[in-house]
């Protein structure tokens, strides 16, 4: 999958104005747009997966897209179990990756 920033001028569905918004996912700046999920601004970025799976540790990002699978969970300024793909970044938002052992399971 390829992803990258569409800028609104080329966006045939004519969205409006965005304004430039930053971010910092896992430390580091990151730069969208108002109204992309965060989801779309790690994608934008260069990112396809932010997490692992709890058993065998494989490398999770954006799956469903709509809510529904949970595979995009990440930290937003402190809050644990967001989907990345439902919420809508704010200018100053600080994401951080979660992955969690199961319980009685040895990492
Ligand atoms: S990608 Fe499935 S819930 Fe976010």
């Amino acid at each position: 999958m390829v992803s990258q920033a569409l800028l609104p001028e080329n966006d045939p569905i004519r969205p409006g104005g965005s304004t430039p918004i930053g971010i910092t996912v896992d430390g580091k700046p990151a730069t969208g747009l108002t109204g992309q999920t965060i989801a779309a601004i790690m994608m934008a970025e260069g990112r396809l997966s932010w997490r692992r799976s709890s058993v065998a540790g494989e490398p999770r990002g954006l799956f469903c897209g709509i809510g529904i699978c949970f595979d995009c969970l990440v930290v937003v300024n402190g809050e644990r179990d967001v989907r990345a793909c439902q919420r809508r970044a704010v200018s100053g938002d600080a994401i951080e990756f979660q992955h969690d052992e199961l319980p009685g399971v040895a990492g």
